[in-house]
């Protein structure tokens, strides 16, 4: 037990029950991180949190939550403290996309993007910074190369991501010498994001070359333990990303769309 109480250092991990998040679990684990799993999915939270328990340290806390919900960031803070444990390390990486034009979207959907990969991150950063800083800490923010550019097709996720990958960077420099913060940008990745987004919709889409979610979470791993502002996984995506940075988005825009163009 330390001098707060907490019997338990652990490190926090949203949407840990499928995808990079998942993987995620599964690298800090390896590496002897005690972790805290939270998304909705109680059952797959369970599964992992039992498979993670024969290599970790300990069977990692579950903390089944809706994190679009207001109040979630307390009541993460609530049920850690429950459980004996504060963070030491926060995995802002629970997010969704919608593919499909704004206007023709479901309006509730579209903003329940902003609330899960725009209010909740933010919250969750803010309300976890005082342990954070009290451990000398880890923050990693799961933006994507989606952050660089405008995405026609893709507009809201794009813009959240934007905003992830912006307020990352700012909080790394007023935090420098208190809490490590790096924003992790996957491109395209296999994981359960493409059926949530509706990619059948595309023509595209589901063409593109996708790493898989083991090599974007150690990517991830690796670069917030040394303390990176940014990391952009995998070559090809570090090249996409610097071409979407000095591309004028008169030029950007009608490729965008028609990547990201639905054919209905
Ligand atoms: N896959 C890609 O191509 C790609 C590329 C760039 C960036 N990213 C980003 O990477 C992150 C992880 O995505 P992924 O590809 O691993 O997608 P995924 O396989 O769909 O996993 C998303 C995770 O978020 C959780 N989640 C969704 N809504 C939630 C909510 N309201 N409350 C709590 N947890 C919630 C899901 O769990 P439950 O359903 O159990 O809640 C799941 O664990 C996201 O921020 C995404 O934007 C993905």
């Amino acid at each position: 037990m330390d001098q707060t109480g907490a019997s338990r250092i652990v490190t926090v991990i949203t949407g840990a029950s499928a995808g990079i998040g998942a993987d995620l679990a599964r690298v800090f684990a390896q590496k002897g991180h005690d972790l805290a799993l939270v998304a909705r999915d109680a059952n797959k939270l369970a599964d992992l949190a039992d498979e993670l328990g024969q290599v970790g340290r300990q069977r990692p806390l579950i903390i089944p939550l809706d994190l679009s919900q207001h109040g979630a960031a307390d009541e993460l803070l609530a049920k850690l403290a429950a459980a004996g444990a504060r963070a030491d390390i926060l995995v802002n990486n629970a997010g969704y996309g919608l593919l499909g034009k704004a206007a023709d979207l479901d309006r509730k959907a579209q903003v329940g993007m902003i609330d899960l990969n725009i209010r909740a991150l933010t919250d969750l950063t803010l309300a976890f910074l005082p342990m954070l800083r009290a451990a000398k800490g880890r923050l990693l923010n799961v933006a994507s190369t989606a952050a660089f550019a405008p995405g026609p097709g893709f507009a809201i996720y794009y813009a959240t991501k934007a905003y992830v990958l912006s307020f990352s960077e700012a909080l790394s420099h007023e935090l420098r010498s208190e809490v490590s913060v790096t924003a992790l940008c996957p491109g395209p990745t296999a994981t359960e994001f493409q059926g949530r987004a509706g990619f059948e919709k595309s023509p595209n889409m589901n063409k593109l070359p996708m790493m898989t979610s083991k090599a974007v979470a150690q990517i991830g791993y690796d670069a917030t333990m040394a303390g990176k502002r940014v990391a952009i996984a995998g070559f090809s995506n570090q090249a996409m990303a610097i071409g979407m940075r000095l591309s004028p988005h008169s030029l950007l825009l009608p490729i965008l769309s028609k990547i990201q163009g639905t054919a209905h």
